[in-house]
């Protein structure tokens, strides 16, 4: 269902569940979910708002309100950027801001062919099945085998039929045979990404192709770029994304007089104007997340190792 849109709410879709900037919740429109018991229950969902049988929301229109019992929320589509905000997380998750980096450094478009690990909670994944879409095809690796069974599990609810996840060490058996000279682009998520790098190159196609990395550390990076720079990459690049949000509005604040006429024995600081201000929107600003290594492998017939 992530892959098209639709009108309506349908029994088993994921629906997102808006009632405030920090509340933003998933939800599986079915009958029955497990407790975290482990036991089967009715599917009612509990918020500050009152109860909501979740099932009820079949037949209701995308973007319309939702009646809870004690207020009402808005019942929304659910895209890459929402799911982000509001998966079940098994690990460490990538979010909206440093993916948009890494999807415009892998230069993925539509029908392209790309190699993702590890899968982690499926955040990043998301957003690349639908840079793709179905003429492309996401092949995302996992070797903790429960995350890649629940990452498959939620590929498949969600429609998303252009994702492959499997369950494999990448850094001790590779991409896999069949994607050697396949794919467009590698991006790597992982606690050694400098030890996947040589089966990158084996997995690019024949004419090159993009690769991108995000690591926490700089120590990480460092032995990423020398990896690359060994194995005849180039373009090597690092970011780090620090997203700064700013507020736009109405302020009233007193007029200062420079011209001749100031006359401190009549200082008019009483006289209040409104103007339009531009303030940072918070006071801290989100800190550091990763860093983003990106580079191209270029065409096997001007490739130059050392
Ligand atoms: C930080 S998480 C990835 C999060 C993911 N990018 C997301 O946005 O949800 C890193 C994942 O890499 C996996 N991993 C670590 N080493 C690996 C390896 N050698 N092969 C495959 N997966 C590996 C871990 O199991 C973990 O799930």
């Amino acid at each position: 269902m992530f892959n098209q849109f639709k009108a309506i709410v349908e029994e088993g879709d994921t629906v997102i569940l808006y009632l405030s900037p920090f509340q933003v919740f998933a939800l599986p429109v079915k009958d029955t979910i497990k407790n975290k018991h482990g036991v089967m229950v009715e599917n009612i969902f509990q918020t500050s708002y009152g109860a909501l049988k979740v099932k009820d929301l079949v037949g209701v229109k995308y973007g319309s309100k939702a009646k809870l019992s004690k207020g009402w929320g808005f019942v929304l589509y659910p895209t890459p950027e929402l799911w982000t905000q509001t998966l079940p997380h098994r690990t460490q998750i990538i979010y909206t801001p440093d993916i948009s980096v890494i999807i415009m450094q892998l230069e993925l478009k539509p029908g392209d062919v790309v190699i993702e690990s590890g899968t982690g909670s499926g955040s990043l994944s998301h957003s690349l099945a639908r840079t793709v879409q179905q003429s492309g095809h996401v092949y995302t690796f996992d070797f903790h085998e429960d995350r890649a069974r629940i990452a498959t599990e939620e590929f498949q609810t969600h429609g998303l039929t252009q994702v492959t996840c499997q369950h494999r060490d990448v850094v001790q058996d590779g991409f896999g045979e069949e994607l050697n000279n396949k794919v467009d682009a590698v991006f790597l998520d992982l606690p050694h990404p400098w030890l996947a790098v040589e089966s990158a190159v084996k997995s690019l196609k024949s004419r090159g192709g993009r690769f991108c990395s995000f690591s926490p550390c700089i120590e990480q990076v460092q032995r990423t770029c020398e990896s690359l720079r060994k194995l005849g990459f180039v373009d090597i690049n690092t970011v780090e994304c620090l997203q700064k949000e700013f507020s736009v509005g109405y302020r009233n604040l007193p007029l200062a007089e420079f011209g001749e006429s100031y006359n401190h024995q009549n200082d008019n600081s009483n006289t209040r104007h409104k103007f339009v201000s531009v303030t940072p929107a918070t006071p801290t600003m989100q800190g550091h997340t990763g860093y983003i290594t990106s580079a191209t492998l270029p065409p096997v017939h001007v490739r130059v190792t050392s």
